[in-house]
């Protein structure tokens, strides 16, 4: 029986695993109150000769606390394991977290304000929400005109009209509201318009819109002003040509190609074998507006022009999906450091 006892021992001594269910079933099989060994060694208590009750009961005594310790000891550990697991070790140090990147809207809006902004042009802002008068009548759009369709233009409320700008040429009237002659402004901004959403087309897109108005300025500066914003932004090699145009707020209009910066203006499938990208619209200011703003278009001429951001990124880096700019899966925008 003593041998038993001691034997018992030993082996609860041996014992260790890092497994809960093992630890459990090694504390069922030495403690349980039915059938569990020690409490049936403890039953043979009077079987025992009475010359070594004493070392029996003290051998039994020390398995009891053995086990005992032993099952503390190593639950403990399995617990302290878990909350490592876990992460709530807080003697580890710290992750690294990785820092964002900006959006690639955010680099060429960047780029070119930089570029215009080493021409003397400030930057100008105004509301998102806007009324018709800063949108299309003081931009000489003849009422019937269809940019005012419900179908191009989100209203807010109608009579009178308040509405979510669709271009930023309505910072163009602000401006002039606000600052006399020379005026030399870009307007970089949001804009919106009731369109489907594809690859091609977004109801929220991005602008800049550019205003210059002086004594003496001609058709040829405007010429001028776009083929160095073209370079700068494209590459020095690149060109540009202007076609004949029609905005309402522009006489003469014109829009601006750039020679395609991918295949050198060879042909290719992104300027659809043409070599030539168009990039904006531009002007020179109508007398009408300029007179519909309190400037004297005897004494005063100007150019304008407006860009879309989107157009102008998916043009310098290849993008072929416009929806790519809003959905923010970081796999897109980390490609842009
Ligand atoms: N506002 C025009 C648009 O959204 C772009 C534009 C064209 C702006 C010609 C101009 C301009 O200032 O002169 O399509």
């Amino acid at each position: 029986m003593l041998d038993k006892a001691k034997e018992l021992l030993q082996e609860a001594e041996e014992f260790v695993s890092d497994i809960a269910d093992e630890v459990d079933e090694f504390r069922i099989k030495y403690l349980s109150k039915k059938g569990g060994l020690i409490t049936e060694l403890f039953k043979d208590f009077k079987n025992v000769p009475n010359e070594q009750k004493k070392e029996f009961g003290q051998v039994l005594n020390e398995l009891k606390n053995k086990v005992l310790d032993k099952v503390n000891f190593l639950n403990e550990k399995i617990k302290s394991k878990d909350t490592v697991k876990i992460g709530l070790d807080l003697t580890l140090s710290g992750d690294a977290k990785d820092f964002g990147s900006r959006h690639p809207i955010s680099i060429v809006r960047n780029e070119i304000i930089e570029i215009f902004t080493r021409l003397g042009f400030t930057i100008s802002e105004g509301p998102e929400i806007e009324d018709d008068l800063h949108v299309f009548s003081a931009l000489n759009f003849p009422p019937e005109h269809p940019a005012r369709d419900m179908q191009d233009t989100f209203f807010i409320e109608k009579n009178p009209d308040i509405l979510l700008r669709t271009h930023t040429s309505s910072v163009q009237v602000r401006v002039m509201d606000n600052q006399k002659p020379p005026i030399r402004t870009i307007s970089p901004g949001r804009v919106f318009r009731n369109e489907a959403i594809s690859a091609r087309a977004h109801c929220i897109f991005h602008q800049i819109e550019g205003l210059y108005i002086d004594k003496n300025v001609s058709f040829a500066d405007l010429k001028q002003t776009l083929e160095y914003f073209a370079k700068e932004l494209f590459g020095q090699n690149s060109k540009i040509r202007l076609r004949p145009s029609y905005f309402p707020f522009t006489e003469p209009s014109a829009e601006v190609d750039v020679s395609c910066s991918l295949c050198g203006g060879k042909g290719c499938n992104v300027c659809k074998y043409t070599g030539w990208l168009e990039i904006l619209g531009c002007g020179m200011v109508d007398p009408n507006v300029l007179e519909a703003n309190n400037i004297d278009s005897n004494k005063y001429t100007g150019f304008a022009f407006g860009m879309g951001i989107e157009r102008i990124t998916m043009l310098k880096y290849g993008i072929k999906d416009l929806r790519l700019f809003f959905e923010n899966d970081l796999r897109f925008l980390k490609q842009f450091q």
